[in-house]
């Protein structure tokens, strides 16, 4: 151990750093296995005032910090490089509810809550905290801030950075930049918090924030609806936006496929419908006590050829049920192996568009390939991801990847949309944001990020 690591240790007290193999090796590979880095130690503060130390005594030896929340990102954010020499910085310790203000509709918590917890001491003070996501369980609200997740709730809530009142951030030399207000209104100079909102790490660590509630939505039906086409997924939407005045909380659309490879590989999941369908729509609505509304939309829909079957979840078993093969899509995913992952967003106006010419350009370019698309259609965000024939090489794979990749982002950007709706840009997608953020778009980031972190010791070679 050298005199840093010891004054590390010093900051933090007993219980507070991983120096061992076996305790550091989950903190190193991404979820997926796909990136997989080293670190001298890892560290965990318990207060804002011990990350500050952190940072200080890292800035002083020119050292790199990795912050890492529930390391659940998808594009290799919070893992170390190889070298060895980075410090993994875990929010895990800083893990406490402040406080639930009820009549301000609001909540403080520090960066290391789990995000199921604070959607639990929400509802336990009779209100909503909406941001909701398949790895909630183990995810942490830092983590979901600096990448301004997304999840199924974004239609109705925005996303994470829609949620966000107040922040305070550890900057890179150390200052502790506190704007925990729980305002709605403020409109005194640049807003700073937004800054560090989606920047993973790379701008300053967040350590706790003051969120935004919402009233318990109410009774909410849950119901899986069978189309013909994707893009019938969009009319649908438009149309059950208006009959149900808009009180959609979330509307998913899913493959035939991807729910294939969530029964095969997903304990127990089975679909409640006889019969097989190319799309789905897994729908949730607040319809208040009596179910106003759902039925006789639903029927329109069906009237219309729209829908062309139907199942209502009965009770809130039922419709646990329904969500569980949602959220159960991403481990289904990694358990069937590699694909080419496109996280896109397009306006949704043109969705319908953008599926149409996406399917050509798979046929003209590989035929073979299987399109595994499902995702967040009522924002426009398309999980849009491709695997390729097993008969392909390494290099053909390669290849192959490399053009339908090139060619599906190409389209969105044409189309004005993203390359990275709501998973970020990490390690993974560096050179998309040079390629498609280029200009003074891509030039103010980097001011930006050698203005606030001018040694470059905060994650540095992710986002830019
Ligand atoms: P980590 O993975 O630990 O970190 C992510 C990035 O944020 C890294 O760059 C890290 O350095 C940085 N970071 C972490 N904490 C801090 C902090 N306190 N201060 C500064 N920087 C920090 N994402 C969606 O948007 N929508 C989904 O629907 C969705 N579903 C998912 C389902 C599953 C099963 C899984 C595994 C992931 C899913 N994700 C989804 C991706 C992921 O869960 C989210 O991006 C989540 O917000 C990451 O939180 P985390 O705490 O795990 O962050
Ligand atoms: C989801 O919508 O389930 C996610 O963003 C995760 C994924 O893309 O695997
Ligand atoms: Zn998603």
């Amino acid at each position: 151990m050298t005199a840093f690591e010891d004054r590390l240790k010093a900051i933090v007290g007993q219980g507070g750093w991983k120096t061992e193999a076996d305790d550091l090796e989950p903190h190193l590979r991404e979820w997926r296995g796909v990136y997989v880095g080293k670190t001298r130690m890892l560290i965990a503060p318990q207060t804002a005032e011990q990350v500050a130390q952190v940072v200080r005594t890292c800035s002083e030896a020119g050292i790199a910090i990795v912050a890492q929340g529930g390391n659940t990102g998808m594009c290799g954010g919070a893992v170390p490089d190889d070298s060895g020499e980075q410090v993994i910085l875990s929010l895990s310790r800083m893990n406490r509810i402040r406080q639930v203000d009820r009549l301000n509709y609001s909540i403080e918590v520090e960066a290391g809550c789990i995000l199921a917890d604070i959607q639990d001491a929400a509802r336990d003070a009779g209100r909503h905290f909406p941001l909701s996501l398949g790895a909630e369980g183990t995810c942490q609200i830092g983590g979901n801030l600096a990448t301004d997740a997304g999840g199924i709730n974004v239609i109705r809530y925005g996303t994470a950075r829609g949620l966000v009142l107040g922040l305070e951030v550890v900057l890179a030399d150390g200052t502790v930049l506190s704007s925990l207000r729980s305002l709605r209104k403020d409109t005194a100079g640049y807003d700073l918090k937004q800054l560090f909102i989606g920047s993973e790490g790379t701008l300053g660590i967040i350590t706790a924030a003051t969120l935004r509630l919402y009233p318990d939505p109410g009774e909410t039906v849950t119901a899986l609806l069978a189309i013909r086409d994707s893009g019938d997924a969009v009319q649908l939407l438009g149309d059950l936006r208006v009959a149900l005045v808009d009180r959609i909380e979330a509307f998913e659309l899913v493959s035939r496929r991807i729910f294939e490879s969530v029964e095969r590989f997903i304990p127990g999941a089975r679909l409640p419908m006889d019969e097989a369908h190319p799309w789905y729509v897994l729908m949730e609505v607040a319809t208040g006590p009596n179910h106003e509304g759902i039925e006789s939309a639903l029927m329109g829909a069906i009237e219309d050829g729209l829908v062309i079957d139907a199942v209502i979840a009965k009770n809130s078993g039922e419709a646990d049920r329904l969500w569980h093969l949602r959220h159960s899509i991403s481990e289904a995913e990694r358990q069937l192996g590699k694909a080419l992952k496109h996280d896109i967003s397009v306006p949704i106006s043109r969705m319908q568009e953008f599926l149409q010419r996406g399917d050509e350009l798979l046929a003209e370019l590989q035929p073979d390939a299987t399109l595994l698309a499902f995702g967040h259609v009522g924002d426009g965000n398309l999980h849009y991801n491709v695997r390729l024939p097993v008969s392909l090489t390494g290099s053909e794979r390669q290849l192959a990847g490399e053009r339908i990749t090139t060619a599906i982002l190409d389209l969105v950007d044409q189309m004005g949309g993203s390359f990275s709706a709501e998973h970020g840009v990490g390690q993974a997608k560096r050179e998309l944001l040079a390629r498609y953020r280029r200009g003074p778009e891509y030039d103010l980031m980097r001011r930006l990020k050698e203005t606030l972190d001018p040694k470059n010791i905060l994650n540095p070679g992710k986002v830019i």
